[in-house]
């Protein structure tokens, strides 16, 4: 199958210190907690903290969450469950939750009921991609790395499906023709 390549590697790690500088400047001075959503999230992740601590923001902590959306193929569901929770307390922490792609938004929406009620001192999004046409609940998405016209299946930078892995440094979406 033909592929078409979204994002190169260069423009993705541009952006993402793009992204970190912001985020720098608007926590300086704060802890910050990223709470990155396995699996797809990780790669973003690292980057992000890195590129963070060369922004001059070093006291970040880093959690991970699980939840599943897709059952099985590529369907949503409108009720993700939590498979892996955090193991630290988050109340009165500044929070960050960093997410690989929003789609219909209900995981994000989900996840940020679910964190509010532990009170954290504040808690905002981060997607890297977004594809905002297909979103079907509002979510507030206050950091996004890149906005994906229409309605492709991406993979790469963490992000899988069937044939391309997780591992390719750049974004690609499958074109069937
Ligand atoms: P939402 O609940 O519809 O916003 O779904 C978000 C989740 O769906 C993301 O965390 C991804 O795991 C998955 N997802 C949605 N679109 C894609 C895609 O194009 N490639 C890979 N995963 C995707
Ligand atoms: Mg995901």
């Amino acid at each position: 199958m033909a592929e078409t390549i979204l994002f190169s590697r260069e423009q993705i790690k541009t952006r993402v210190n793009k992204l970190a500088q912001e985020i720098a400047n608007d926590y300086a001075g704060k802890d910050l907690v990223l709470i990155s959503i396995l699996r797809g999230a990780f790669i973003v992740t690292a980057d992000l903290l890195r590129a963070l601590y060369e922004a001059g923001l070093k006291d970040v902590d880093v959690e991970f969450m699980r939840v599943s959306s897709y059952e099985s193929g590529e369907q949503t569901t409108k009720e993700p469950k939590v498979i892996l929770d955090l193991t630290t307390d988050i109340a009165n922490k500044h929070v960050l939750i960093v997410e690989d792609i929003i789609d219909t938004g209900y995981t994000l929406a989900f996840l940020k009921k679910h964190l509010e009620k532990r009170k954290p001192a504040s808690l905002k999004i981060l997607a890297f991609l977004d594809k905002k046409e297909k979103r079907e609940v509002e979510v507030p998405v206050d950091y996004t790395g890149f906005i994906i016209k229409g309605s492709p299946w991406v993979e790469g930078y963490g992000l899988d499906g069937g044939e391309f892995g997780r591992g390719r440094p750049d974004v690609a979406e499958k074109v069937t023709s």
